[in-house]
């Protein structure tokens, strides 16, 4: 079965990486031409081959808005161009649609999309969460963090992949503090949390006093600007960043040689996966990854097409955990894997992780 993804740019450096002649433009203007853009086809991913032979092609289909026109534009004008793109997905051959980024976090989470699409849709959430627990942890393994003792914070804790991060959390750690804005909502969560989770947890709205606990950190929240203070993060803490829009800027990487920020949801594509720009045939689509690599929320589209489950897997907030171990499971066996770890732009080797424990050594030792 075939498949559609449904992108959009996340910041002006996306503009700019698609469209050099964007820059300088001015982010008013570019917002502008966004409102009169129509949905397009943007990129032909082909090469997407499993060890056991299955293959799939699919097509990045462009409901383009800036990550504050998403959330700020009437929900049903959002809507058209999303499922203007998600049609001509089903016009390509497209069996299932994936919605990248906003496009599954705005209004409801896919369920009212879902509803009026012709072709099924997921948001692709269930393996971000796998990939993105899976990455934490990775992270707290490099930077020698003892799990039985930390304490983790997860940001966009009310969210669909933050709620679910922190259940998947919880059996590792020692305490999870969840962070979001509106409080009723997080009580309301936790209410029902607490009592089976086996780890202590507590609530808070405020961002900054949450981070200043955490020896781990995940964000998962819709902010269009950056939610992470640099000067907030303990020493030696691991960051895992979800949102797309980043929520952990670049003066963390200045400000903070000695935390590790890792993006959490990025996968290796089984085969030889190419990804084509449909206006000029042949040129790669740089999405800011490294090639062979996709995001989580895009794998899960994939994997359900090489699956031929032409299924609505992930919708809405309130996710079912046996879905993410299912996906888990069934992206493992098509050979997606996850990524290097990466951040800023850049990998993350060993070399760099001993820079970083190196300098969170001499941090603590400083204190002292
Ligand atoms: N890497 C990947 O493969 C991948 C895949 C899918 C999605 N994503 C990204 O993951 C993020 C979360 O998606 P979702 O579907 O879980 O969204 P969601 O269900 O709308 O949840 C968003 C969460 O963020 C909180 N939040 C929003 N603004 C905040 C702020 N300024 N400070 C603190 N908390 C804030 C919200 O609660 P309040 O409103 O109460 O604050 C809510 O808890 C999005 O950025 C999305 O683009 C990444």
């Amino acid at each position: 079965m075939k498949f559609a993804f449904i992108i959009h740019p996340t910041s002006l450096a996306d503009v700019e990486r698609y469209e050099p002649g964007a820059a300088g433009k001015g982010r008013p203007l570019i917002e502008k031409i966004m409102e009169w853009m129509p949905a397009y086809a943007a990129v032909h991913v082909t090469g997407v081959r499993t060890p056991d032979g299955r293959e799939t092609e699919g097509w990045f289909v462009a409901a383009n808005y800036m990550p504050e026109q998403m959330l700020a534009l009437p929900r049903e004008t959002v809507y058209a161009k999303i499922l203007k793109a998600i049609e001509i997905g089903a016009e390509l051959g497209a069996g299932i649609a994936g919605l990248g980024a906003l496009t599954g976090a705005v209004g409801d989470a896919g369920v009212t999309l879902a509803a009026r699409s012709p072709i099924a849709v997921t948001t692709g959430n269930s393996l971000t969460i796998a990939a993105g627990v899976k990455s934490l942890l990775r992270g707290a393994h490099e930077m020698e963090i003892d799990l039985a003792g930390a304490t983790a914070v997860v940001i966009g804790a009310t969210g669909s992949i933050g709620s679910a991060c922190v259940e998947l959390i919880a059996p590792h750690v020692a305490h999870v503090v969840l962070v979001a804005r509106n409080m009723t909502r997080l009580r309301r969560l936790h209410e029902t949390l607490a009592k089976r989770l086996a780890c202590a947890t507590s609530i808070t709205t405020d961002v900054r006093a949450a981070v200043r606990r955490g020896d781990l950190v995940l964000t998962a929240t819709t902010s269009a600007q950056e939610v992470i203070e640099p000067a907030d993060l303990r020493v030696g803490a691991v960051v895992c960043e979800l949102s797309l829009p980043h929520d952990v800027g670049r003066r963390v990487a200045l400000e903070r040689p000695d935390v590790l920020v890792t993006e959490g949801g990025n996968l290796r594509v089984p085969g030889m996966p190419r990804f084509e720009r449909v206006r000029e045939p042949g040129l790669p689509f740089d999405f800011g990854l490294p090639p062979g690599t996709a995001l989580a929320c895009m794998s899960e589209t994939m994997v359900l097409a090489l699956e031929n489950r032409p299924e609505p897997f992930t919708l809405g907030r309130g996710i079912d955990l046996e879905r993410v171990r299912e996906i888990d499971e069934l992206a493992t066996r098509a050979g997606f894997e996850l990524a290097g770890m990466r951040a800023f732009d850049k990998a993350i080797g060993p070399e760099q992780i001993a820079q970083i424990k190196a300098a969170a050594g001499l941090r603590r030792a400083t204190a002292v």
